[in-house]
């Protein structure tokens, strides 16, 4: 088994398959940096489905059995449901999932079940319709997101989650409305603290809700009690409600960080490895590729950055929260959450 500098196997694997998205979620990609004039990556620096379906293969071999698929918005990549149709060809893949924003998904959602896709997870952070205009950034209701999570989990994309990150002053006042809304669908609510991703979002500490609060704003209304996580390296810690009516995760990557079980690797839209959320840099696996790699030499380059692998950018942050000196780091977007 492939394991890292701390002994940490690669069992997940994040594909951005498109670096564009019809949001601007201020935390991801503020508006004012990314105009109409800003220059996606042309379509030669993108990795094509053959190219993809290839690597994913490789990595298979090497262990991984999650994947997921995210962007920017992975349902702005044209056609698709074809890559996930070739994706579920691949051997070893036990659990195929996609993370989008729901705008585009009402019309993708059988297609997406028919190419077989297991789950899907939809974001949505708040039910307020105002609070979600300022989230999304284009003005946006909550009614399409909500009528495509109702398609979804109609052609059977299930379990199906909702993730909502939480910022202080901006959507915290809404996160138990979201919680009750849910409560008793059989969908699960994921909230996630929001985090210092990429240099372009303003982070500041201040701007976190803690998880522990977030879990006791909804427990004061609708009694919650923890639950056993569903397997080794799980990054939401999981609650059900007392009543039996559900359950609700967090993601507490800011207070409690859980990079000693971070068993993920992301695949850039350009097809660079990334081993952290927060790495600046990643290997080009694209270049070799087209220079006619053969997959002993792309499965021995993984080997070799996996095994030399030391992140633990959420734990280092933890340790020193004020640290001033951040790196230059990959956004969001270009890798996909
Ligand atoms: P399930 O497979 O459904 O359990 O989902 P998941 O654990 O893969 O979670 P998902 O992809 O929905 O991740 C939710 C959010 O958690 C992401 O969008 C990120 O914001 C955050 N997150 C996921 N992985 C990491 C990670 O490795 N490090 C940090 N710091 N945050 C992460
Ligand atoms: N902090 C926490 N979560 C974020 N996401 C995007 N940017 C951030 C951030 N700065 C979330 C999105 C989506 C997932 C892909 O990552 O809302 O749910
Ligand atoms: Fe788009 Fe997701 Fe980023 Fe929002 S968080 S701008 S929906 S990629
Ligand atoms: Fe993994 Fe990096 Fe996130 Fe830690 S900060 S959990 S190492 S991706």
């Amino acid at each position: 088994m492939l394991t890292d500098k701390f002994g940490r196997p690669m069992r997940d694997l994040r594909i951005s398959v498109t670096d564009r998205c019809n949001f601007r979620c201020p935390y991801c990609m503020p508006a004012e940096i990314y105009g109409e004039a800003y220059e996606f990556l042309p379509r030669a620096d993108i990795l094509t489905f053959e190219e993809l379906t290839r690597l994913v293969g490789i990595f298979a071999e090497l262990g991984i059995v999650k994947l997921r698929v995210t962007g920017g918005e992975p349902l702005m990549r044209n056609e698709l449901p074809q890559l996930l149709n070739m994706l579920t060809s691949v051997d070893g893949i036990e659990d195929l999932t996609l993370t989008t924003n729901g705008y585009l998904l009402s019309q993708f959602a059988q297609q997406l079940k028919d190419a077989g896709l297991n789950r899907i997870t939809v974001s949505l952070d708040s039910l307020d319709d105002e609070v979600f205009k300022t989230m999304n950034g284009r003005g946006f209701t909550t009614q399409r997101v909500l009528e495509a999570i109702k398609t979804a989990s109609d052609v059977g994309l299930s379990p199906l989650k909702i993730n909502c990150v939480v910022q202080k002053g901006v959507n915290d006042h809404t996160v138990v409305d979201l919680a009750r809304h849910f409560k008793g669908t059989g969908h699960i609510v994921r909230y996630i603290e929001y985090m210092d991703v990429g240099n372009r979002n303003g982070w500041q500490s201040e701007h976190v809700v803690p998880a522990d609060e977030i879990i006791s704003r909804i427990d004061a209304e609708m009694p919650l009690e923890p639950a056993e996580s569903n397997y080794h390296g799980e990054v939401a810690s999981r609650y059900r409600y007392k009543d039996g009516s559900g359950e609700i995760g967090v993601i507490a990557s800011v207070t409690k960080p859980f990079c000693g079980d971070c068993t993920r690797v992301r695949l850039s839209t350009d097809g660079r490895l990334f081993t952290c959320l927060f790495a600046s840099e990643g290997l080009s696996l694209k270049d070799p590729m087209r220079a006619r790699a053969t997959d002993d030499e792309l499965r021995a380059m993984i080997t070799r950055v996996w095994n030399f692998r030391t992140d633990r950018y959420s734990e280092e942050r933890a340790a020193s929260p004020d640290s001033k000196v951040a790196p230059r780091k990959i956004e969001m977007y270009q890798i996909g959450g």
